[in-house]
């Protein structure tokens, strides 16, 4: 007996006691009322301090797992051991539909596997050998040492409030008019987008968006069931035609629009488009969800004001974005800003929901971003990545035979193959030489795009983002000619 016990590195000895004693009274190998060895033989047995016994032994008395009986030592008390009988439930049968369309679209399940020797294109995550750890340290002590005591209790659901001014004027300084707006503190953009799709009113049940479009989006909309009509994407944005008639022939209950490094396209609305977009929406009146995403991720040309700041005192367009991509996506902090009263509604629909984001986060976040830190790490991380990104352009000019490549900046270019090569197709080819990337069409909402791909550079090394290409073009050469 005892001569299993074995101590892993780091953890209290006198916890690693208790717990192995535990689990041999629960397990019935100590029985009821039998006696423990004295601390002195436990000590000697296993090669521990007597203290460390004696403490394992005082915590167990505790717990009611033990008792001591004075001058005769201590003994196991009752413990229930009792099983039911064994059943096993199919939980396959109790899932239901929603569930069921969550794991089919599951690209982490389901799509392309790859190991770490290969070259993958498929992340569009941050870099993290770009994360200033340091300072993030140094804000989180800092936060600690102001107010730990409340930022480690409940929270606000509406967010931690420093960080919702911090917000506001940041979106004030964007060019938005934040009379009559207020900020929503989320998990990310997927958790803001689920619960807008949660507490807008499906009277039509239908939503018009970019074609093709970010897959997380695709997935909300389907899993809250509203049909989703795709509208081509031109080099400079939205095609205003279509969208046009689109409107024009159908009832839509909102717009979702990614203005800047459109996901997967990486195409940046043009301002002349912006106008036009928002001129369309507020002739028919209907609500805009603009993904605000990586706009901070602008590496040339002049600022371009996000949607929200064109809808000056308008109340229409609902702004969402993230720090994911533009920092740390690890934290799972995004926000809303939209108007008062659907920011009063979405607060109790967080409520009920999660409760509130983690205040510890917010707050630590809320201090790096006060500090000033987010400032420079942006202009660090821009210039990495613009340089990733000119390199991954250049080489693909070079090397892959293209009908279309965009992608204006951020993480991802984006392109449409020459000579209707099938991008899955070619994926498995290149999967062979250590190669992987996101085939388009699971970006497009009607099964369109076979003959895309993306391709994220964010966090490839520049050797690799060269040698990675230059396989795909040679795997293309190989197998289509050219
Ligand atoms: C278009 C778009 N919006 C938002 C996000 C960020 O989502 P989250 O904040 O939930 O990580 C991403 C991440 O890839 C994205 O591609």
């Amino acid at each position: 007996m005892f001569n299993d016990f074995k101590l892993t590195e780091g953890r209290p000895v006198y916890i690693q006691l208790k717990e192995y004693l535990k689990r041999m009274i629960t397990n019935g190998h100590l029985l009821e009322h039998q006696k423990l060895p004295s601390t002195r033989e436990l000590s000697t047995l296993l090669s521990i301090s007597r203290n460390t016994v004696l403490t394992a032994y005082a915590d167990l008395e505790q717990e009611g797992m033990i008792y001591a009986v004075k001058g005769k030592g201590n003994f196991v008390s009752h413990v229930e051991t009792f099983k039911s009988p064994s059943i096993q439930l199919n939980w396959t049968e109790k899932i239901n539909n929603q569930s069921f369309l969550a794991e089919e679209m599951d690209l982490m399940k389901h799509g392309v596997r790859w190991n770490k020797e290969m070259i993958s294109f498929t992340s569009i995550a941050p870099d993290e050998k770009l994360f200033d750890v340091e300072n993030f340290k140094r804000a989180f002590l800092n936060r600690m040492s102001i107010e730990g005591d409340i930022v480690l209790n409940y929270g606000y659901a509406k967010g931690y409030k420093p960080l919702i001014e911090y917000l506001l004027h940041y979106m004030e300084i964007k060019g938005v008019d934040i009379r009559n707006k207020d900020v929503l503190i989320t998990n990310g953009f997927t958790e803001a987008l689920d619960l807008l799709l949660s507490s807008l009113n499906k009277k039509n049940g239908r939503v018009i968006c970019e074609n093709p479009t970010h897959h997380s989006a695709l997935k909300l909309f389907r899993l809250h069931g509203f049909e989703i009509d795709g509208i081509e994407m031109e080099d400079d944005g939205v095609n205003i035609r279509k969208l046009e008639t689109s409107l024009s022939k159908k009832e839509y209950d909102f717009a979702y629009l990614i203005p800047s490094y459109h996901n997967p396209t990486g195409i940046v609305t043009s301002s002349e488009k912006r106008k036009e977009i928002m001129e369309l929406f507020s002739a028919y009146q209907l609500p805009i969800v603009e993904d605000g995403f990586n706009e901070e991720l602008r590496y040339s040309g002049s600022h371009l004001a996000p949607l929200a700041a064109f809808a000056g005192h308008g109340n229409h367009v609902i702004y969402i974005s993230s720090f994911s991509k533009i920092l740390f996506p690890g934290l799972r902090v995004g926000w809303i800003l939209a108007d008062k009263e659907l920011i009063y509604y979405l607060e109790s629909m967080k409520r009920a929901r999660t409760i509130h984001t983690s205040t510890l986060d917010q707050a630590v976040l809320y201090q790096y971003l006060n500090d000033g830190y987010f400032e420079k790490y942006i202009k660090k991380a821009k210039s990495v990545y613009k340089k990733k990104y000119e390199l991954a352009v250049h080489y693909c000019k070079q090397l892959i035979p293209f009908k279309r490549l965009t992608g204006d900046g951020g993480l991802h270019l984006f392109i449409e193959l020459e000579n209707n090569i099938d991008s899955r197709k070619l994926l498995e080819k290149c999967y062979q030489n250590g190669v992987v990337f996101s085939p388009g069409d699971v970006f497009y909402t009607d099964n369109s795009g076979k003959h895309t791909l993306r391709l994220g550079f964010s966090r490839l090394k520049e050797s690799e983002i060269i040698q990675g290409i230059t396989i795909i073009g040679d795997t293309i050469k190989n197998h289509y000619g050219g």
